[in-house]
């Protein structure tokens, strides 16, 4: 028997519903910076969210990107002046994603500000059970900065465990 027409538009409605709530929740509005920030930090590695390092981090970082991990990634005043205060306002101090407070409660105190995310003890805890011997003789890999080798999604922020997939590996748990 075919669901009366009322029910069934019923049921898509809230499917609907459901569906565009997830999209808005899971992507911020886009602005002119994130799309400076795709585009700028982007064009050598995945674009770090910023919510995976404290505002300090990211002030210390962008004050330096004439000698940038051994590239010159100098950008014009206004762009770099945009970015820090992008990077800044979504910073893991200041952001409301929850990614945020969890890489802030996982720093010890009384340190500097990291320089790489892959030094917070908060992506070293979530990726101890990726093997050290995954990074070996895997150009594609390179090392865990490379978010964007495993993680397909990594540029839109998405980390999503079932979707993670390790070049050179066909079962990264069992290999
Ligand atoms: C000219 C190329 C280039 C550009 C442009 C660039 N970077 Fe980088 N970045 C690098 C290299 C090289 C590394 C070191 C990668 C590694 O160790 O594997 C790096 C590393 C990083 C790291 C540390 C990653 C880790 O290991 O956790 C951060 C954070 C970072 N960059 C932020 C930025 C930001 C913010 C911008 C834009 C303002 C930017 N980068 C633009 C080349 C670049
Ligand atoms: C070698 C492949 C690899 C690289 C490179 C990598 N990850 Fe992951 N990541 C994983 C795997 C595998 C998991 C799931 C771990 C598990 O299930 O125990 C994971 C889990 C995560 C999680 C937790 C899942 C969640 O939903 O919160 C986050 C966040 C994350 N990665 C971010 C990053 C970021 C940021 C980078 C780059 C700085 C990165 N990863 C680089 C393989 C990788």
């Amino acid at each position: 028997m075919a669901l009366p027409r009322r029910l069934l538009n019923i049921c898509f409605g809230i499917a609907l519903a459901a569906g565009t709530g997830e999209a808005q929740s899971a992507t911020a509005p886009a602005s002119g910076a994130e799309a400076l920030h795709k585009k700028e930090c982007g064009s050598c590695h995945t674009p770090y969210q910023a919510y995976f390092l404290p505002a300090a981090s990211w002030e210390k970082i962008m004050s330096g990107l004439n000698k940038h991990f051994g590239e010159n990634a100098e950008l014009g005043a206004e762009d770099q002046a945009a970015l820090t205060q992008y990077l800044v306002n979504n910073a893991a101090d200041h952001t409301k994603n929850k990614r945020g407070a969890r890489v802030m409660a996982s720093l010890p105190s009384g340190k500097e500000p990291p320089l790489r995310l892959t030094e917070t003890p908060y992506i070293i805890k979530t990726h101890h059970e990726v093997p050290k011997k995954i990074f070996v003789n895997n150009p594609k890999l390179k090392s865990l900065s490379n978010c964007g080798a495993c993680h397909p999604g990594a540029a839109a922020g998405n980390y999503d465990e079932d979707e993670v997939k390790i070049p050179g590996t066909k079962n990264w748990e069992k290999d």
